[in-house]
């Protein structure tokens, strides 16, 4: 697995690499609460969708990434790396 995440890497360009990486990082950790694609149907109520959280006019890169550095209170502390956060930002910013 871990090989042919690295030759996919390998074969894409930097903006792509980070968002197949962010979709495959939402799907796998962030499903559980939020609609992280728009034909997903299972998740709770009180987490925002992502192309929702996309669709906000005060959502940017900086402070999607704030947030994801930071605990909070209703979410698992998910301690993602730079490069995880940088991934997920961009796929969440994809949505719009
Ligand atoms: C256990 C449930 C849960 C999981 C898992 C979860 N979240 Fe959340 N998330 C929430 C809830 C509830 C909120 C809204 C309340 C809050 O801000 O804590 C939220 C809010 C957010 C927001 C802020 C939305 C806003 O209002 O600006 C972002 C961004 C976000 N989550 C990203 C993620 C990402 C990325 C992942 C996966 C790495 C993830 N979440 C996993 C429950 C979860």
């Amino acid at each position: 697995m871990a090989l042919v995440m690295a030759l996919v890497l390998l074969a894409m360009p930097a903006a792509a690499q980070d968002l197949s990486v962010g979709r495959s990082l939402a799907i796998r950790w962030c499903t559980a609460c939020h609609l992280v694609e728009p034909n997903q149907s299972m998740a709770t109520d009180n987490a925002p969708s992502f192309p929702a959280i996309a669709a906000r006019p005060g959502t940017t890169a900086a402070a999607l990434d704030r947030y994801l550095s930071t605990g909070h209170t209703l979410m698992p502390d998910f301690l993602l790396s730079s490069q995880e956060r940088d991934a997920l930002v961009a796929y969440i910013l994809s949505l719009r």
